[in-house]
């Protein structure tokens, strides 16, 4: 029976140990497909990615930050950091200081990166790593003085098999080797803006092709045998919603265009004041019953959006599905960057490989947990950031988590536990003492467990 014992143990030991894969530094794929909105997994069938889930984790809802826009998002998976504080807070800023300007077509300056450090810079200060990018926004940005070992310039006309040959290319064949990875795809986020999510004939259509995509990505890391080892990660920036010319904010109607200067516009515009704040604020206050207008310091502290430069001294929210324009038509039929408590504008994760779970679903996340999640995956020491690592912990194997039903089980179990052993140590005393005399009275009286009761 010792030596059965022993064996056992001796056998879990050799077992845990492993052999060469120990050594290898673990690997993290991350994949963006851009506005993949969470309830498309509901609603639409995708038989590639739910073996993918099948195999590993979904988190159905991920919150993500306000504003809800492409690269303030995709910013905030690499940082774990609310916009306010790594500075990408729209996809058109402003600098009132040093009077430049941001767009998602003049990214590059690296001044509107750096108030952050994305992970795969911080992932290449290690020794013997390096990362790689088939494109995410900032990828080819030199942050910090640093891009990628290997990346590509952004080009939407790239299709997603040059992408995917590419990274994975980069990720068997590098030295130092290639531990964290990015791969970015642009839809279904264009076609939702073009017909809408409520489009559902164009948007079967559609999800049906990113379902294939995911179908080619899991195809070719198993026949490069990356299929294993690596972690992989694919979610989103954020979700859509339909929008309609019947709800649309003309600011042209209220206030004098020759009296604010915008910099951005819609769903959520930034306004700033070329006159008084004060009267330019209490015109727009007025302006429609479908869109809240913020003075700067007013923004909601939920948000998390206030504390920068960036942010205009007046801030326009959009209700969802409702469009600010200019004395113009509806320019498109779907869009982002409302409140990011909409779970319409939420996106979703699964992940699969050895740090995950398999057959594991989970309600919700933070966007900004997903970093100190990385980092951990990848061993990293994370910077100061937003996320929570603890959200992440039922998803990972090499965690110890409790959910709320595992741990009402637990107690209960123990209870019973409990209250078996209590019984039958009873049981033994009342046998082993029936000879003494007064041990019936001495139990009484030690008797004052109520879960035996
Ligand atoms: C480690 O395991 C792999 C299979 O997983 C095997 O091919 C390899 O020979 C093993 N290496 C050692 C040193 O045992
Ligand atoms: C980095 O790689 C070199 C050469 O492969 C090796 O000699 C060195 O020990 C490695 N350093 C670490 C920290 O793994
Ligand atoms: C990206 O573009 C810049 C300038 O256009 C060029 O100098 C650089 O070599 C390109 N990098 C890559 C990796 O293609
Ligand atoms: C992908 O790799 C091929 C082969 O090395 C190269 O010719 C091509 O330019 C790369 N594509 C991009 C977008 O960097
Ligand atoms: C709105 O545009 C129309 C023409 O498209 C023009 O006649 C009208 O004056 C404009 N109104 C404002 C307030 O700019
Ligand atoms: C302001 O409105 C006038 C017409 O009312 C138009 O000609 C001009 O282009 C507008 N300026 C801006 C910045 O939209
Ligand atoms: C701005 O306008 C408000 C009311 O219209 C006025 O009370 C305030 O003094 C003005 N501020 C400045 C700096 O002119
Ligand atoms: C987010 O994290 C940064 C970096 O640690 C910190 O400066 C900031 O105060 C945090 N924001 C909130 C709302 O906690
Ligand atoms: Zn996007």
């Amino acid at each position: 029976m010792k030596l059965l014992v022993i064996l056992l143990f001796s056998g879990l030991i050799t077992g845990c140990r492993g052999n060469s894969s120990h050594s290898l530094p673990p690997k993290l794929l991350l994949v963006s497909f851009d506005g993949f909105r969470a309830d498309y997994l509901q609603n639409y069938e995708f038989p590639h990615l739910q073996n993918f889930i099948k195999e590993g984790v979904l988190v159905e809802h991920v919150k993500n930050v306000f504003i809800t826009k492409t690269f303030p998002n995709h910013y905030s998976i690499v940082t774990g950091l609310y916009e306010e504080s790594h500075g990408i807070v729209a996809n058109s800023m402003y600098d009132v200081i040093t009077k430049k300007h941001f767009s998602d077509l003049d990214d590059k300056d690296p001044f509107w990166w750096n108030e952050a450090v994305p992970i795969w810079v911080t992932n290449q200060l290690q020794e013997n790593r390096s990362s790689a990018a088939a494109m995410w926004p900032g990828t080819d940005v030199p942050i910090h003085n640093t891009t990628p070992s290997y990346f590509m310039n952004y080009s939407s006309s790239v299709s997603f098999e040059e992408r995917l040959n590419n990274i994975t290319t980069w990720l068997i064949n590098s030295n130092p080797p290639v531990t964290f990875a990015t791969l970015y795809w642009e839809e279904p986020d264009a076609s939702g803006h073009k017909y809408g999510p409520e489009d559902k004939e164009n948007m079967y259509r559609v999800l049906k092709e990113i379902d294939d995509l995911i179908g080619e990505l899991v195809h070719k890391l198993k026949v490069l045998g990356l299929w294993e080892n690596l972690n992989v990660i694919i979610t989103s920036d954020h979700g859509m919603t339909q929008c309609s010319k019947d709800r649309l904010i003309n600011l042209d109607r209220c206030i004098d265009n020759s009296s604010y200067a915008l910099i951005d516009l819609t769903p959520v515009a930034a306004v700033l004041p070329k006159i008084n704040t004060t009267e330019v604020y209490n015109k727009l206050k007025v302006c429609s019953p479908h869109m809240n207008v913020y003075l700067k310091e007013d923004i909601p502290a939920r948000f998390h959006y206030q504390h920068n430069n960036r942010i205009q001294p007046i801030i326009l929210v959009a209700d969802e599905g409702w469009t600010i324009v200019l004395n113009k038509s509806l320019p498109k039929l779907g869009d982002h960057g409302y409140d990011n408590s909409l779970s319409s504008m939420h996106p979703f994760l699964a992940a699969h490989g050895p740090a995950f779970h398999k057959g594991y679903k989970h309600n919700t996340i933070n966007s900004v947990d997903i970093y100190p999640m990385m980092c951990h995956i990848l061993g990293l020491k994370p910077r100061p950031n937003n996320g929570t690592f603890g959200h992440t912990k039922c998803l990972l194997v090499d965690q110890w988590c409790i959910n709320l039903p595992e741990a009402v089980g637990i107690v209960i179990g123990a209870l019973l536990v409990l209250t078996t052993l209590t019984g039958l140590i009873i049981i033994m005393q009342n046998r082993l003492s029936v000879p003494r005399p007064f041990s019936r009275l001495q139990l009484q009286e030690d008797d004052d467990d109520p879960l035996i009761e």
